[in-house]
C-alpha cells in the first residue's frame, strides 16, 4: 500500500493522514458536517472510501513504497541463460555462461566431488558455524595449491588466506580492503575483462581504469599497449591480471611477456592483483596455470590473488574460493588477515562449509587429488577437441582467406570470436546461438556434434552482417 499522504479537501475543514495510519485499519475522521470512514482492507486492492456531504477526495492507492526503484537491466552474462531457456528451437546452443557441459551438453558433477561428499556423509560431520576466515583445512590446501607447498611465502607464513564466497566474493572482499586502506588508489583492469569486475570495484567505490589488452586487428594480445598503460598509471596502482585463461579473450601473455609485465609492475611500485578462476582448467595442469602468480611471488612482490573452484571442481553453486594476500612479513599477513575478517563479519558473518570440505578432502587426499587432476585433464581435453573441430569446420567452409587460427591460439573455456554486437545478435536471433554481446563464446557449452552448426552460424554472421 501507498506511503503517500491522503489529503481531504472539504468545505469546512481539511485533514490529512498518512498511509501508516491507514494501515492500522479503520480510521474515522469527523468534521462539523461530515464524517469519513476509511476501511483499509489489506486483502482488497483498493482502499474503500466512503464520503459524505461535500467532502471529495482522491486517493492514490496501490502505489508502492518502492515506486522510485527502477528496473535493473538483465545481467549481461546470466541474462543470456534466461533468454536461452525461453527459446524452443531444437538447435539452440547456450554458449553464454562459462560452465562445463558434457558432450551431451549436460551439467557435470565431478566424480571426485561425489566421492568427497560420500566421505563427508559417512563421517557424519556437523553443520556448526565456521570461523570468519573459513575452514582451516581448506585455507591451508588452497594456498598450497596456488603457490606450491614448498613456496617460501607459505613456509614463512607470509600469506593471509581467508575463505571467500567463490571468486566473486573473494574479489569483493579485497576490493573493500583496498577502499579502506588505499583510499584513492586505482585498479587497472584489462580491456576487455570479465563482465563482473567493473561491478565489483564500482560497488566497493574503488576507482578503476582500463589498460589495453585485446588487439582486434590480430585477435591477439596488444602487449605494447598493455605495457604502456601499466607504465602510465599512477605509481602504486593495483593491476588486475587474469592468472590464466583470460576471460573473455582466452588470450594469455607468454612466459616471457609475463616477466616483462612483472618488470614494469615492480618498476612502478604497483600491486599485482591476480584473479585465478581457471587453475588447471586452462592447460589441464594446476602448476602450469599457476606459473604467472608464482613468478611474481618468487620476486618477493606483495600481491593479491582471488581463487575460485567454480570451474576446476565444478562447484559453481557452492560458492567456494579464497582471497590470498602475500605480504612481505608474517606479521603484516596476520594484520591483513584480521582486517579481511573484519570486513567479512558484517557482510556475511562466516562462509559456507560444504564446498570448503569438498576442496579440503579432494586436495588434501593424494588419491582423490590425482583423480581430480585426471578429470580436469579430461574436461580441458574435451574443450580442446571442440576448439579444434570448430576451427576445422570454419576453415573448411570459409574460402575467403579469413584466418581463423586465432581460435586455436586462445586457451581455456572461451573463444573470443571477434564478432561485433550486430553479428552476435545475428548469432542469437537467426541461429539461436546464445552468447555475450562482446563476441565471446563458451566452448565448454559446445559439443563435437554441434561444431558444424556453430561454424555455419559464425560464417554467416561474420560475412553477411556488417
Ligand atoms: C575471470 C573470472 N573471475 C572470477 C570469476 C568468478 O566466478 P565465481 O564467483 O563463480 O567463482 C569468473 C567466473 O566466470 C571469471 O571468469
Amino acid at each position: 500500500m501507498a506511503s503517500t499522504m491522503l489529503s481531504l479537501p472539504c468545505t469546512s475543514s481539511s485533514a490529512s493522514l498518512s498511509m501508516h495510519q491507514l494501515n492500522k485499519g479503520k480510521v474515522k475522521l469527523g468534521s462539523s458536517d461530515s464524517s469519513i470512514c476509511i476501511n483499509n482492507d489489506r486483502n482488497s486492492p483498493f482502499t474503500k472510501i466512503k464520503s459524505f456531504g461535500r467532502i471529495s477526495m482522491t486517493v492514490a492507492t496501490n502505489v508502492s513504497r518502492f515506486e522510485g526503484v527502477t528496473m535493473a537491466p538483465p545481467d549481461p552474462i546470466l541474462g543470456v541463460s534466461e533468454a536461452f531457456k525461453a527459446d524452443t528451437h531444437e538447435m539452440k546452443l547456450n554458449l553464454g555462461v562459462g560452465a562445463y557441459r558434457t558432450e551431451e551438453l549436460q551439467p557435470y558433477v565431478l566424480k571426485v566431488v561425489k566421492k568427497a561428499e560420500n566421505l563427508m556423509l559417512e563421517r557424519g560431520e556437523n553443520k556448526e558455524y565456521l570461523p570468519i576466515e573459513g575452514l582451516a583445512a581448506f585455507n591451508k590446501v588452497t594456498a598450497e595449491l596456488l603457490f606450491g607447498t614448498d613456496n617460501p611465502v607459505i613456509q614463512k607464513q607470509r600469506v593471509a588466506t581467508v575463505q571467500g564466497l567463490s571468486g566473486t566474493g573473494s574479489l569483493r572482499l579485497a576490493a573493500a580492503l583496498i577502499e579502506r586502506y588505499f583510499p584513492g588508489a586505482k585498479v587497472l583492469i584489462s580491456s576487455p575483462t570479465w563482465g563482473n569486475h567493473k561491478n565489483i570495484f564500482n560497488d566497493a567505490r574503488v576507482p578503476w581504469s582500463e589498460y589495453r589488452y585485446y588487439d582486434p586487428k590480430t585477435v591477439g594480445l596488444d602487449f605494447e599497449g598493455m605495457i604502456a598503460d601499466i607504465k602510465a598509471a599512477p605509481e602504486g596502482s593495483f593491476v588486475l591480471l587474469h592468472g590464466c585463461a583470460h576471460n573473455p579473450t582466452g588470450i594469455d601473455p607468454t612466459p616471457e611477456q609475463w616477466k616483462q609485465i612483472a618488470d614494469v609492475i615492480q618498476e612502478k611500485n604497483h600491486i599485482p592483483f591476480f584473479d585465478v578462476a581457471y587453475q588447471g582448467f586452462a592447460s589441464g595442469s594446476l602448476d602450469e596455470d599457476a606459473a604467472s602468480v608464482r613468478l611474481f611471488a618468487a620476486r618477493g612482490i606483495e600481491l593479491l590473488v582471488a581463487q575460485s573452484y567454480s570451474k576446476n571442481l565444478g562447484l559453481y553453486s557452492e560458492r567456494i574460493g579464497a582471497m590470498n594476500i602475500v605480504c612481505s612479513s608474517a606479521d603484516a599477513a596476520a594484520r591483513v588477515k584480521s582486517q579481511l575478517k573484519r570486513i567479512a563479519r558484517p557482510m556475511y558473518s562466516n562462509p559456507p562449509i560444504h564446498g570448503a570440505r569438498i576442496v579440503a578432502n579432494v586436495v588434501g587426499d593424494p588419491g582423490l587429488f590425482s583423480e581430480w587432476k585426471a578429470e580436469m585433464e579430461m574436461m580441458a581435453g574435451r574443450i580442446k577437441n571442440v576448439r579444434q573441430k570448430l576451427f576445422d569446420s570454419l576453415s573448411a567452409k570459409d574460402k575467403s582467406g579469413k584466418d581463423w587460427s586465432f581460435i586455436l591460439k586462445q586457451i581455456g573455456m572461451f573463444s573470443f570470436t571477434g564478432l561485433n554486437k550486430a553479428q552476435s545478435d545475428n548469432m542469437t536471433n537467426k541461429w539461436h546461438v546464445y552468447m555475450t554481446k562482446d563476441g565471446r563464446i563458451s566452448l565448454a557449452g559446445l559439443s563435437l556434434a554441434k561444431c558444424e552448426y556453430l561454424a555455419d552460424a559464425i560464417f554467416d554472421s561474420y560475412h553477411n552482417v556488417s
